[in-house]
């Protein structure tokens, strides 16, 4: 069967985002060499998910989603369909700008719907399990400052270490990142790591076919 790209945007910038254009540089450049490849979209600004509610975690422990009351079915079916994408996926490719040390709440309300006990991680007896193993994620990772230096500002990037976190203990443990740092330190410095990004993608691994 072709390969399955998930393509996940959190930027609200639009045109202006960085991540949008790694993002998608980075899905043209799996797609050159994987052509049969079935890219799935999932914009999360274009259609916001909101945060979690009552009514969604009720939704999750139905039975019977056809059951519910009709908020609480849209929500479980939203979950659904957002898990079902995920788990159909080979590769994740996710725009993932750097907000205030962490994650775009836009995200985050993502990341909360697809990391389900039961879905995509379970406990056992020896602790957590990942379910949503066998995947490739790429992070494409835009920041106003520099963090990748020495150990002091690695401390306070709760952003890709976050992601790879997460990631991990739903069992992906293949995380790249493609990174874009120091986009507000001046033109020089944007054009630079604008520059090195496009180097990583160009050396990324291809999709299988
Ligand atoms: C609300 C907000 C919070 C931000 N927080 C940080 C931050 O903590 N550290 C940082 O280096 N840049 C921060 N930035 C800068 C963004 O990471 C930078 O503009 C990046 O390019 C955003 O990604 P985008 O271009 O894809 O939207 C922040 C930007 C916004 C709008």
């Amino acid at each position: 069967m072709a390969t399955t790209i998930l393509h996940v945007d959190s930027s609200p910038l639009g045109e202006a985002s960085a991540s949008r254009r790694l993002t998608a540089d980075i899905v043209a450049a799996l797609r050159a060499a994987a052509p049969g490849a079935r890219v799935l979209r999932r914009d999360l600004v274009a259609a916001p998910l909101g945060h979690l509610s009552g009514t969604t975690l009720q939704g999750w422990g139905a039975a019977d989603i056809a059951a519910l009351a009709p908020e609480a079915r849209a929500e479980a079916e939203l979950s659904e369909a957002l898990l079902a994408e995920f788990l159909a996926a080979d590769t994740l490719v996710i725009g993932a700008p750097m907000y205030n040390f962490s994650i775009p709440s836009q995200l985050k309300a993502w990341i909360d719907r697809v990391v389900r006990a039961g879905r995509t991680f379970r406990y056992g007896d020896k602790g957590p399990v990942g379910l949503a193993t066998g995947k490739r994620a790429i992070v494409a990772s835009s920041r106003g400052g520099a963090y990748s230096g020495d150990a002091g500002r690695q401390a306070l990037d709760h952003q890709e270490a976050y992601l790879r976190t997460v990631l991990g203990f739903v069992g992906i443990a293949d995380v790249a990142v493609v990174r874009a740092e120091g986009l507000a330190m001046g033109e020089a410095a944007r054009a630079a790591a604008l520059a090195a990004a496009a180097r990583d993608i160009a050396g990324l691994a291809p999709a299988a076919a």
